[in-house]
């Protein structure tokens, strides 16, 4: 039996008022990360997946507008938090890592600064040894030996040390349960990100940290995570076990974008790229949003009626009408009515 989930999500909307209209990033979400679990969040950019985290650390501002019909994590209603019960859960049982480590610090102030200001506001009363040997201690654990460079700056250590440091201050504040990664590795070096990779994965071991892997890099799920959300146009599209995403994958976005991953191609081979653009999320459609880039349309009723979230496999769930009985039996019917012709045609 699968224990109680971690973080539980249930329709989560953002919204973003613009000159040009209600930008919808984020439109019925839900899923569950269980303890433990690594989860993938994938899609194009622009399809909302910043936007989720954000949301779930409760970091959309006004005139950002943010709804859901539950946020649960642990035993907590995230929808309930006052701004200072916020503070405690952020960089404490939940925490994030950025793309850039380099615009996380502050280049002015001392690396050493920056993470005892992280560790004071989770440990008011300081550690036996004192806050630097705690500092230490977790920068040790993500490989930095800083014994005597806690007073040099940001500008002192690599990208990929800042990256391990900034890990480490989203360790510090505790034990965190959640991890939320966004694209944590896309702008370092290919040693370098298999070397976060490989800490990411060390510290899910020893920690017992579940994560949510943000990235429109496939390979890098492949790498790490257990199951995997598909985003579209600011809704999920798909769910999915890793081995049955890659081998089976039942959202015709999901496929298209297996397709795009660049494999060595063999000679005069075109490395294919998804046709079309990403929806205008201010101007929301009828119908379903990947419906005019799509090769399976079903029928009319792909432009007129948004699909809904149905199981497609054995834990697999889509976003289409081609896993709705009743929709695909219409649109089987609508088909041998054409092809007979009107009635009595024939006589
Ligand atoms: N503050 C804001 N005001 C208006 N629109 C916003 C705001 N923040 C995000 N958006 C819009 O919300 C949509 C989703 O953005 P988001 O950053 O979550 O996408 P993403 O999937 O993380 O993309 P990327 O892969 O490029 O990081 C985009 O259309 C974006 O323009
Ligand atoms: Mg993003």
């Amino acid at each position: 039996m699968k224990p109680a989930p971690l973080l539980e999500v249930r329709d989560l909307r953002v919204s973003y008022p613009t000159p040009r209209g209600l930008v919808r990033a984020v439109e019925e979400v839900s899923f569950q990360v269980y303890p433990g679990e690594a989860v993938g969040l994938v899609g194009e950019s622009g399809s909302g997946k910043t936007t989720v985290l954000r949301a779930l650390l409760g970091l959309i501002q006004p005139p950002g507008r943010v709804s859901s019909t539950l946020l649960r994590f642990k035993e907590q209603d995230l929808r309930e938090l006052s701004e200072e019960e916020w503070r405690a859960v952020r960089g404490g049982q939940i925490s994030m890592i950025f793309q850039d480590p380099v615009n996380a610090f502050n280049p002015a102030l001392t690396i050493g600064h920056q993470l005892r200001r992280v560790l004071k506001l989770h440990r008011p009363a300081p550690p036996p040894d004192g806050y630097d040997a705690e500092i230490l201690r977790m920068l040790r654990r993500v490989g930095i030996d800083a014994q005597g460079k806690l007073e040099s700056y940001p500008f002192n250590f690599s990208q990929g040390q800042l990256q391990r440091i900034m890990i480490a201050a989203a360790c510090l504040g505790g034990q965190p349960a959640l991890l939320l990664a966004d694209e944590p590795t896309t702008s370092l070096d290919v040693t370098i990100e298999a070397q976060v990779l490989q800490l990411l994965r060390d510290l899910r071991r020893e920690l017992g940290l579940a994560l949510i892997l943000v990235t429109h890099n496939l390979a890098l799920v492949a790498e790490l995570c257990d199951r995997v959300l598909v985003m579209y146009a600011g809704r999920l599209v798909e769910e999915a076990g890793l081995y049955d995403l890659f081998e089976r994958p039942s959202h015709p976005y999901t496929a298209q974008l297996l397709r795009a991953i660049p494999r060595f191609p063999a000679h005069g081979d075109r490395l294919y790229t998804l046709p079309g653009n990403v929806p205008d999320l201010a101007a929301a459609p009828r119908g379903c949003p990947f419906a005019p880039r799509c090769e399976r349309v079903v029928g009319p009723v792909c432009q007129e009626q948004l699909p809904r979230f149905l199981p497609s496999g054995r834990e697999q769930y889509a976003l289409c009408h081609w896993y709705d009985e009743a929709v695909v039996g219409q649109a089987v019917a609508a088909a041998n009515r054409h092809r007979a012709g009107p009635i009595g045609a024939s006589a």
